[in-house]
């Protein structure tokens, strides 16, 4: 079996932390299914949802490949708001509408961790860790990432951040052509790293391309044969497990690194080190954080570059923005961008930022394919009138909001004027961007500061435009490909980034 290899409390460690957050998805995606292809779903009376129609094996693989495809699939064949699907022997129930999207965010039986677990369910290295201590595990996890964010640690972060990011940018020459899912992508996950992790990593540039690769491997290296036969071990299977190792390892070193060497550094290994955690902990911190962190980011900053290069409206306004900041709080004689970046306060970056605040709100509506996913930990309860036994599973796409044109005229459109909708009786949780209820983003100060300075230098230090595959301007910026559950990414080489750099030092 492929768990194995040697890593039971790396990847327990990993996978636990990792389960914190849906976008943990990506990493265990293709470990995942196993199919009943014999047994039929369960015939309910009228109370239980309607189930989709065909063998289980030809619906359920859409559900990892195309499932923003496969979701409006199966709520258009069966006519209903919610209906069911198996995997393995368990009951998958996907939901939508407003009340449902309420009872959904606020239901209190509803687990987030468990809903990955079921996605996990074939990984047999997460057994035996009881949920009691993971439960515990996790929630030390969620404090230290709120102390990450506390001003101090968070005001300390801006510097660090403008630095990688001047250093990540310069490296781009005085102009050129990119793809900003590569390469912005890239930029964040280096911010990334530095806000979550150790200098000992960040600071080596090698070191973190490496990681990078170890982490898209995680996320890309689905085959059929992984989700079909996730328990054989398929080259592809095992170059995933392979990678965990290799990204625990690289974690473990700096770990040892810092406490062999007796010298204390301003990071935030430094912090987990200090409040002295079990290794675990500290692993899982950094381990299953970073990839729930650098893949929103990277999507969303990738995304908000894009809207901007075909919107020159909104990149004249933005500019503008972070001009007028630069003008009010830092110093004209300074030699670059990035230091006079640095001299804005956090403060005024989270509450001066209008049109910043708004093109991430927006961006996050229209590009951000998630799909909530939960397991039923509670009683039997109702979702739009139909049973949601215990121990079911439940899923709630992003879309079934974000996308609604009742809701956002004209969904598609990347347009950061919306007024923000008002929740009503009728309509509850109108934006689900950074989770609701019961659920939502622990790392949404750090996201955002992390999105509106780096945004900041790219649009000071560059003039940007988009180039189609043919190397003309498109007319609009490509559409969001929700299929892509990692980044929503448009076709490959469809769409490019064109820029030349500005006059002042970056
Ligand atoms: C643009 C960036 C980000 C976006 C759009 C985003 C969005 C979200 C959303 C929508 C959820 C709720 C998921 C659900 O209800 O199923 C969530 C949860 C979470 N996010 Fe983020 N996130 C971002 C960045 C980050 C970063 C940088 C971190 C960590 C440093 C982070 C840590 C978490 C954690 C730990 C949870 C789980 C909370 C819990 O278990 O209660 N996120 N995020
Ligand atoms: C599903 O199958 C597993 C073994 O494959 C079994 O341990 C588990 O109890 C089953 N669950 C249900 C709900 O029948
Ligand atoms: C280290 O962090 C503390 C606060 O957390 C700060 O006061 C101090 O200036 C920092 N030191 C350096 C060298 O950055
Ligand atoms: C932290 O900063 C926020 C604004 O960025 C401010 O509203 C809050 O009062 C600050 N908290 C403390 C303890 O200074």
């Amino acid at each position: 079996m492929p768990y194995t290899i040697g890593l039971p409390s790396a990847a327990s460690a990993f996978l636990s932390a990792g389960f914190a957050t849906q976008f943990s998805v990506a990493v265990v995606i293709c470990l995942v299914i196993v199919l009943i292809t014999a047994s039929l779903p369960p015939e309910g009376g009228d109370e239980a949802p309607k189930s989709l129609p065909g063998l289980p094996f030809l619906s359920i693989v859409p559900f990892f490949r195309q499932r923003y495809d496969f979701l409006n699939w199966g709520f258009r064949i069966t006519g209903q708001s919610t209906f069911q699907f198996q995997l393995m022997n368990n009951t998958v129930i996907a939901v939508s509408g407003a009340s449902a999207r309420r009872a959904f965010f606020y239901a209190k039986g509803f687990d987030l961790t468990e809903g990955f677990k079921f996605l996990s369910g074939a990984i047999p290295m997460v057994r035996g860790v009881t949920s009691g201590i993971q439960t515990k595990r996790i929630s030390t996890i969620h404090k230290r990432l709120a102390a990450v964010q506390k001003n101090a640690s968070l005001s300390e972060l801006i510097p660090a951040i403008l630095e990688d990011s001047r250093r990540i940018l310069e490296s781009y020459g005085t102009s050129g052509i990119f793809d900003p899912f590569d390469k912005i992508y890239e930029l964040m996950f280096q911010t990334t790293v530095r806000s979550l992790s150790a200098s000992e990593i960040s600071d080596d540039a090698a070191l973190v391309a490496r990681l990078k690769t170890l982490y898209d491997r995680l996320d890309t290296g689905t085959t059929p044969a992984t989700v079909l036969l996730p328990w054989f071990p398929t080259p592809a299977m095992i170059k995933k497990i392979w990678a965990t190792k290799e990204i625990y390892d690289i974690v473990v070193r700096a770990i040892d690194a810092r406490e062999q060497s007796g010298v204390s550094r301003n990071d935030t290994l430094q912090m987990l080190v200090d409040a002295g955690d079990e290794r675990l902990v500290v692993v899982g911190f950094i381990m299953g954080l970073l990839i729930a962190g650098a893949r929103a980011t990277g999507t969303t900053a990738s995304w908000i570059i894009t809207f901007l290069g075909g919107h020159a409206d909104w990149r004249h306004k933005a500019k503008t923005e972070v001009e007028s900041l630069l003008a009010t709080y830092s110093d004209a004689t300074m030699s670059s961008f990035s230091a006079r970046l640095a001299e804005i306060p956090l403060e005024i970056w989270e509450s001066q930022t209008p049109v910043l605040d708004a093109i991430i709100r927006e961006t996050l509506r229209v590009a951000q394919p998630h799909t909530a996913m939960r397991r039923n930990l509670g009683p039997e309860v109702y979702i739009n009138d139909k049973s949601i036994p215990s121990g079911a599973y439940v899923v709630y796409p992003f879309s079934d909001v974000h996308l609604d044109p009742e809701i956002y005229p004209d969904p598609w459109r990347f347009d950061p004027s919306r007024k923000e909708v008002e929740p009503t009786a009728d309509l509850p949780l109108p934006y689900v961007g950074w989770g609701v209820g019961k659920t939502t983003c622990l790392g949404t100060r750090l996201a955002k500061i992390e999105l509106k300075l780096t945004v900041a230098l790219f649009l000071l230090g560059f003039d940007h435009v988009l180039v189609s595959g043919d190397g003309n301007t498109p007319t609009a910026p490509p559409k969001p490909n929700w299929n892509d559950i990692l980044q929503c990414r448009p076709p490959h080489g469809a769409c490019s980034v064109k820029y030349t750099r500005t006059a002042f030092a970056l």
